[in-house]
């Protein structure tokens, strides 16, 4: 079936069977592999992306659902809590292997873009479901509140 999908500002057509999940008509389809596969069973947060700003499981999120939705990858997100992020997450040298990364900053921006100010246990709330294996908590944390102010 055929989907016009907004993705990062732009429509984009899709052909994918009924129920394909998102995270496959971005990596196979559109050749965005920004968004990693991880577990498939949004137990690890590693297909974080938004849609209509909230974090948002790619993996188990059917494509065609989306007919309308503003759906915003690693490669498109902008915006003042995406470059804050951005820059903390870089001058704390947040990642390790990295694999993790794209799930934790879309989820980094998004609590950012609705709480300016995240306590600790804001944070830990909000992150709570990206799974990272190099354990890179704390930075991500340091990383969070130093955007924060
Ligand atoms: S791959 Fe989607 S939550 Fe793990
Ligand atoms: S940086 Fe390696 S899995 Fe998170």
């Amino acid at each position: 079936m055929t989907t016009t999908l907004n993705i990062n500002g732009k429509d984009e057509t899709v052909d994918a069977a009924p129920g394909t999940p998102l995270l496959w008509v971005l990596r196979d389809h559109l050749k965005m592999t920004g968004t990693k596969f991880g577990c498939g069973v949004a137990q690890c947060g590693a297909c974080t992306v938004h849609v209509d700003g909230t974090p948002t499981r790619s993996c188990i999120t059917a494509h065609d659902t989306l007919e309308g939705a503003k759906v915003t990858t690693i490669e498109g997100v902008t915006g003042s809590a995406a470059d804050a992020i951005r820059e903390v997450w870089v001058k704390n040298d947040v990642p390790q292997c990295g694999y993790c990364q794209s799930g934790q900053i879309m989820a980094a921006t998004a609590l950012l873009a609705e709480n300016s100010n995240p306590s600790d246990e804001d944070i830990d709330a909000a992150m709570s479901g990206n799974i990272c294996r190099c354990a890179t908590y704390m930075s991500i944390r340091r990383a969070i509140k130093e955007a924060a102010g």
